[in-house]
């Protein structure tokens, strides 16, 4: 089942019908079709699969080969090994694999049959090939396009879902699209989680699907959900909306606000955290950021070292 407005477009090969009963509207119905390899010299054009006729499987109209559906009907060995692809290009690679049949054989292949395929886009695209000799028993030598007709079953206005597509999506569904049936969100828009998408991202994580790290906001804080950035600022040695940047050289600190100090044994160098100078303090300076000078006056009034 596919969600907004979809044109059929076939590929090589084909099923009588693909068909759904349900509430859904065919969203296919005289919609654009095209076909890759149409038939040479006949009417049968990719317009007859979406035209809404299925009651003849008859060719050319007169119901004179409406044959059985088993083992014995050739056209069911044309249809076998074929694939059902939603692309939002006419290229089937672009889209995703909604069904491809490797298991069914003339006696087992339905017709009609229904693949569920709960996804959105603008293609739905039906290929078979015959391009590998030697095919599996059963198999035509032929992938001739011999569906009737082909029915896509879904809502007709994006972000609304249920049997008569009147329940609307959850709000924090990606483009506001969600599972018609069960209006689960088909992905959900940055700083979201969950199948309803009502969860806020946790656990240091941030914007489309929870996949960003949170960098070092104040105190371990989790930032915010959808952009990223931290609320009360930033921890030491990083600085940014995010606090995703280290504190560039001469700076440290919360916010990387405060200056290395000139004493510093390479002067205004030292540790982004810390403050630490790196390589000891200049003569005559102390302490781990030597800004403590090893002068004072001692109890005498002389100044000692
Ligand atoms: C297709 O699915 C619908 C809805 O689940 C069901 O009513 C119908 O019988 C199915 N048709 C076939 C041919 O399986
Ligand atoms: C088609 O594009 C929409 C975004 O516009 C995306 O949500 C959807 O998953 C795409 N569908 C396929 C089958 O790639
Ligand atoms: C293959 O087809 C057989 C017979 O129709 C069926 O019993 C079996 O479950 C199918 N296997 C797969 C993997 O679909
Ligand atoms: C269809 O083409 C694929 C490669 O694209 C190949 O692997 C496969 O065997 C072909 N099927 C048949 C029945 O020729
Ligand atoms: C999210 O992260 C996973 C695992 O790292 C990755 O496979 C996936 O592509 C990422 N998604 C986005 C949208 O970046
Ligand atoms: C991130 O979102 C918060 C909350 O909406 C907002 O206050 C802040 O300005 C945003 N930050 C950026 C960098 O857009
Ligand atoms: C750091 O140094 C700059 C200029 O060198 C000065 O403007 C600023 O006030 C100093 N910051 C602190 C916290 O001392």
């Amino acid at each position: 089942m596919f969600r907004e407005d979809a044109s059929l477009f076939c590929l090589l090969g084909f099923l009588p019908f693909l068909s759904t009963v349900l509430a859904y509207e065919n969203l296919a119905l005289n919609k654009p079709a095209w076909q890759q390899f149409p038939y040479p010299g006949r009417p049968w054009g990719a317009d007859k699969a979406v035209d809404g006729l299925k009651s003849d499987l008859d060719a050319y109209g007169g119901q004179t080969s409406n044959l059985a559906w088993d083992e014995d009907n050739g056209q069911a060995g044309r249809f076998l090994g074929y694939s059902v692809y939603v692309s939002n290009s006419t290229n089937r690679e672009d889209g995703v694999l909604c069904f491809k049949d490797t298991n069914y054989t003339r006696a087992t292949i339905p017709n009609p049959t229904n693949i569920t395929c709960v996804t959105h886009g603008r293609y739905v695209i039906y290929t078979n090939n015959r391009t590998h000799p030697p095919y599996p028993a059963g198999y035509s030598q032929y992938a001739f396009n011999d569906i009737c007709e082909l029915e896509v079953y879904g809502c007709p206005t994006p972000g609304y879902y249920g049997e008569d597509c009147s329940l609307p999506c959850p709000q924090n569904c990606q483009e506001g699209r969600c599972n018609i049936v069960d209006g689960t969100c088909l992905g959900c828009i940055p700083g979201y989680t969950g199948t309803a998408c009502d969860k806020e991202c946790a656990d240091n994580r941030f914007g489309f699907e929870c996949n960003s790290t949170c960098g070092k906001c104040l105190n371990g804080e989790q930032c915010n959900h959808v952009n990223g950035s931290c609320p009360n600022g930033c921890d030491e040695g990083v600085f940014g909306d995010k606090c995703d940047k280290e504190c560039p050289v001469g700076l440290f600190g919360y916010n990387c606000r405060e200056n290395c100090s000139m004493n510093c044994g390479v002067p205004g160098k030292c540790d982004r955290v810390t403050g630490e100078c790196s390589g000891g303090c200049q003569p005559g300076w102390r302490d781990l950021q030597c800004k403590i000078s090893k002068v004072f006056f001692c109890s005498d009034l002389r100044i000692c070292a």
